[in-house]
């Protein structure tokens, strides 16, 4: 089977227009669906569809339903939804009826249908039946998406994962646009977001590129505390952006424990600052 076998999108929110975006972008023919239509009309097809529901999750399972009872699923058919909290359990009608059933979720955080991310160069996970997750790593060969097969695991933990780094990289750049805007009172707020995504994109670079442990550009890395108690101190204009940093500074020096560069003299002094 290709991957692009009889593409079918179901919805027409924000993670239906980043795959349909991709979609376009890789010229892979794909029906689009609209999810709450009271009938769908798709032609009957010779070779197994791949049916991606991008819908809400509370309407995952009864989509699904429907889509098994209008025979749009059918056996051999591969569905895939694409909510990070859920296991494949939803498309338990599909399994039914001889489908495979997987949980493709793209760790992409998706604000606008109208400009959603490009999905070329990001990740997602699946997890489910093995022929789901083999349609799904052919698809995510074919747009340039990096997914990467999952076990059973908690999904409550795991999407916290990924709503940490999502809201937190969100509440990050607003925080330090508040700071922003204070210091430069001339910034636009179209300047100030380029400022903060710019930063944003870099960090992504290296964590990509270095790993988590070794991304860290921090004066910290180089023991200048009076550096990030400077800091602190100027970002008492913003409760919030001190209480981040705080919090930021925390988690690495979990990190930086372990690090032979980083003394223990320097440790402890990031340790009481923290603590005042
Ligand atoms: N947005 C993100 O950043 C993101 C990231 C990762 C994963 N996801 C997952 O992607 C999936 C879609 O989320 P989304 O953010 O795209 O949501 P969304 O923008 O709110 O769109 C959801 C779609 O669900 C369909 N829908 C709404 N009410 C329905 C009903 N009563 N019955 C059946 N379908 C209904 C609609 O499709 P129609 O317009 O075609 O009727 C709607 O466009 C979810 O599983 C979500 O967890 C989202």
């Amino acid at each position: 089977m290709s991957a692009a076998a009889n593409l079918v999108l179901v919805g027409h929110g924000r993670m239906a227009a980043a795959f349909e975006r991709a979609f376009h972008r890789e010229n892979l023919p794909f029906r689009a669906i609209t999810a709450r239509a009271s009938q769908w009309r798709v032609p009957h097809a010779n070779t197994p569809r791949t049916v991606i529901l991008a819908v809400s999750d509370r309407y995952i399972a009864s989509t699904c339903e429907r889509l098994v009872d209008a025979r749009v699923l059918a056996k051999r058919d591969v569905v895939l939804h694409c909510a990070g909290m859920l296991d494949t359990r939803p498309l338990a009608s599909a399994s039914l009826a001889g489908a495979f059933a997987g949980a493709l979720h793209p760790l992409v955080a998706v604000a606008s249908p109208g400009d959603p991310p490009p999905l070329r160069g990001l990740a997602a996970t699946v997890q489910g039946h093995p022929r789901a997750c083999s349609a799904a790593r052919r698809l995510g060969k074919l747009l340039g998406l990096d997914v990467i097969r999952v076990p059973a695991m908690d999904r409550a933990r795991y999407h916290a994962a990924a709503a940490l780094c999502a809201t937190g990289g969100v509440a990050l750049a607003q925080a330090a646009q508040s700071l922003l805007e204070q210091t430069i009172p001339s910034l636009s707020p179209r300047e100030a977001a380029q400022m903060t995504a710019s930063l944003l994109a870099s960090v992504a670079h290296n964590v990509r590129a270095v790993g988590t442990h070794n991304a860290l550009a921090s004066p910290l890395m180089r023991g200048d505390i009076p550096a990030v108690a400077a800091h602190l101190q100027a970002m008492q204009v913003h409760p919030p952006a001190a209480a981040l940093y705080r919090a930021a500074l925390a988690q690495v020096l979990s990190v930086l424990a372990c690090d032979d560069n980083f003394t223990e003299a320097a440790r402890a002094q990031a340790v009481l600052l923290l603590s005042t």
